[in-house]
């Protein structure tokens, strides 16, 4: 392996720390905060990412951030994107968190990137506890046909989201061009269109068709996130002995993966697409890596991503891979939180891709480029491309996705 015992220990060590100085416990629920200073509640992607590094460690808190998620489950099947728990810490906060009013008192009301499923494995993979597989199952089931219902309204096999937000990546400038802005511009811009959008998905009562008309967009990340956990419900099914259920997960991974290549390839990437009639979003960043962590690329379409821009010193290779946003795009801002700056989460899907198509060195190569930023500038929320510098919020949690990938590449090969 790349990294010695004593380093690749103390990144355990300080993930660990990390973890276990970000925990909560609010009304009998246990949870991590992604950020005591700046993300003081819980949010839904980060507990699946935290539930996964926790699961080397504890398994038991793993679960524990699973189930905590649970209440805050739509009669829908909608999880929620953030659960509003431990208004005390936010007082603490003051001015410094700026809260957005997302419609409904305990909860938001619109959704993230549905990662519970590969949560919940990574789990059962460390202890076999099938109980637990029992419990959370249900729930999940219910929330990936909510996404293949709600957000699929015609049917089409591909899940929209309502807000950027939705995706995880707040400002990409995947967005741009749908909230009518231009590629450089200030956060402050971006935050006011957004705050603009929550108006009207408020006046429409968070309702997905009502959205058509104002953010209706497919993305690249979210629906591959979405064929990888449908592809994982179907081995839990299976686990569980629910076969029928297991052919259908499969079957609508294979109809969203069709969908993907149907709508939004191009010959060489995938595409996020707007509009009820599909139009593709030209803009590179970290998303035309994630169909390879669902593998709905062949090896050949991996290998031309791979060369032409994943390893292409003017596209996604400067000192720190790899930064969101090609450094081609006009938008292409090193420090802009999703606008170029490098995420631990996002090295952590692209590894796992890389890691399915046999570039293990590679993967390698970005598991080390991560724990360089770790060693370097700490537990931060994103990092400078270039130079390693930490920016944005402190003790953030998704760095310990490290140990994931420590643990994935030290596993015996199969
Ligand atoms: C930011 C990120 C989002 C994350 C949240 C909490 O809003 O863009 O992906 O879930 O912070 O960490």
């Amino acid at each position: 392996m790349m990294l010695d015992k004593k380093r690749s220990d103390a990144l355990r060590q300080s993930a660990h720390r990390l973890l276990l100085s970000n925990r909560r416990q609010h009304d009998d629920h246990q949870f991590t905060v992604p950020s005591p200073q700046s993300y003081p509640f819980q949010w839904l992607w980060d507990s699946c990412f935290h539930a996964i590094a926790l699961a080397h460690f504890e398994p038991d808190s793993a679960k524990a951030e699973l189930r905590s998620l649970l209440t805050g489950q739509f009669n829908n099947g909608m999880f929620p994107h953030m659960i509003y728990r431990g208004e005390n810490e936010l007082m603490k906060l003051g001015d410094g968190f700026v809260r957005i009013e997302w419609g409904k008192e305990k909860t938001s009301t619109i959704t993230q990137p549905p990662m519970l499923a590969e949560a919940l494995w990574k789990i059962y993979e460390k202890d076999g506890d099938r109980e637990f597989l029992r419990l959370m199952y249900p729930h999940i089931k219910d929330f990936h046909a909510y996404l293949l219902s709600a957000r699929d309204p015609r049917g089409n096999h591909l899940a929209g989201i309502i807000n950027p937000d939705e995706s995880g990546e707040d400002n990409s400038p995947r967005f741009d061009s749908v909230l009518g802005l231009p590629p450089v511009q200030t956060l402050q811009e971006n935050f006011s269109s957004r705050l603009k959008l929550v108006e009207e998905l408020r006046r429409g009562h968070f309702d997905a068709p009502f959205m058509k008309q104002y953010f209706w967009v497919k993305d690249v990340p979210f629906n591959a996130i979405l064929v990888k956990n449908l592809r994982t419900m179907g081995t839990v099914a299976e686990v569980l002995s629910e076969h029928e259920d297991a052919t259908q997960f499969t079957a609508e991974a294979d109809l969203v993966a069709h969908a993907m290549r149907e709508r939004m390839y191009d010959g060489d990437c995938f595409w996020t697409t707007y509009g009820e009639s599909y139009l593709k979003i030209k803009i590179a960043t970290w998303a035309i890596f994630s169909p390879m962590y669902a593998g709905i690329l062949s090896q050949s379409e991996a290998r031309t991503l791979v060369d032409d821009h994943l390893l292409n010193p003017h596209e996604f290779r400067p000192r720190y891979m790899i930064p969101t946003v090609s450094m081609r795009e006009p938008s292409y801002d090193p420090e802009g939180f999703w606008r170029g700056s490098t995420w631990i989460g996002v090295n952590w899907f692209i590894f796992h891709g890389l890691m399915r198509y046999g570039y293990r060195d590679i993967a390698e190569r970005l598991a080390l480029s991560s724990a360089e930023l770790i060693e370097r500038s700490g537990y931060r929320e994103y990092y400078h491309p270039d130079t390693g510098a930490g920016l944005g919020a402190q003790d953030f949690t998704w760095g310990t996705l490290i140990v994931d990938m420590l643990d994935t590449l030290e596993r015996p090969e199969r």
